[in-house]
């Protein structure tokens, strides 16, 4: 499959890196056609890595992972351009950080709305699936690095772009069961609101290297 990876910070490199290595081309996003990051990246990854623009990279994409600062996500989709998005999965990882006052950020956006669903509305075509956001990158493409078995989830309004979303998410070694479909995109508020949960564990342990685990 071709994918456009839309981000050139650690979960772009990371998932275009993984993406690659379990088959598909990757063509990373960027504001510009020229940025060292995305060069350097393709550079390192091979001959079925490439970068663009975003609107590039989305014309490109059957796929479109979206690595992007959630304060930019909206406009990132707006340079991507409408048309380039429509009727494509789209495994949204951002989080809704506000680091404007500092550390630990707040939620700019929370409890009745989130920015997967802002998205969604800003671009209906699009099929918008959250995922893999409430861990570090390392762990979204290598579950299996740590002891136990441990959770991830999906939501999204298209059954069709789950499917794909699920198989990508195998394909990076989780466990059919480890992916715990929430339901619809409204199931983003409580995924997205795990980011302060997060980032107390994150002081607390002093490593990125953990998840969470459900029990039943
Ligand atoms: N780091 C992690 O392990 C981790 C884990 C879970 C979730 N997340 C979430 O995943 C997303 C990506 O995180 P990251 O740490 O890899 O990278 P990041 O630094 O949060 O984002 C990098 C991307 O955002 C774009 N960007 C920044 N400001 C912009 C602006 N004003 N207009 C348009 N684009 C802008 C950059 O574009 P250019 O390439 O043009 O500079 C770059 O491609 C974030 O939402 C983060 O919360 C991160």
């Amino acid at each position: 499959m071709r994918v456009a990876v839309f981000g050139t910070g650690t979960v772009g490199e990371t998932l275009g890196r993984k993406l690659i290595e379990v088959g598909h081309d990757v063509m990373m996003g960027s504001r510009s056609a020229s940025n060292e990051k995305a060069l350097a990246w393709v550079k390192k990854a091979g001959s079925k890595a490439s970068a663009g623009t975003f609107s590039d990279a989305a014309k490109y994409g059957q796929l479109i992972v979206n690595a992007t600062l959630g304060t930019a996500t909206i406009e990132v989709f707006k340079a991507a351009g409408a048309d380039n998005t429509a009727g494509k999965p789209v495994i949204d990882i951002s989080n809704p950080l506000d680091f404007s006052k500092g550390f630990p950020p707040s939620l700019f956006v929370s409890n009745t709305d989130s920015l997967a669903e802002q998205l969604q509305r800003e671009f209906p075509k699009a099929h918008i699936v959250k995922a893999l956001n409430t861990m570090t990158a390392a762990i979204m493409v290598n579950p299996r690095a740590l002891s136990e078995s441990h959770h991830t989830w999906i939501c999204g309004a298209d059954a069709g772009a789950k499917e794909t979303v699920r198989g990508v998410l195998q394909s990076f070694g989780w466990k059919s069961e480890e992916i715990i479909d929430c339901g619809d995109l409204s199931a983003s508020r409580a995924i997205e609101s795990l980011l302060p949960m997060w980032l107390r564990l994150y002081g607390a342990l002093k490593t990125p290297m953990f998840n969470l685990k459900i029990v039943k």
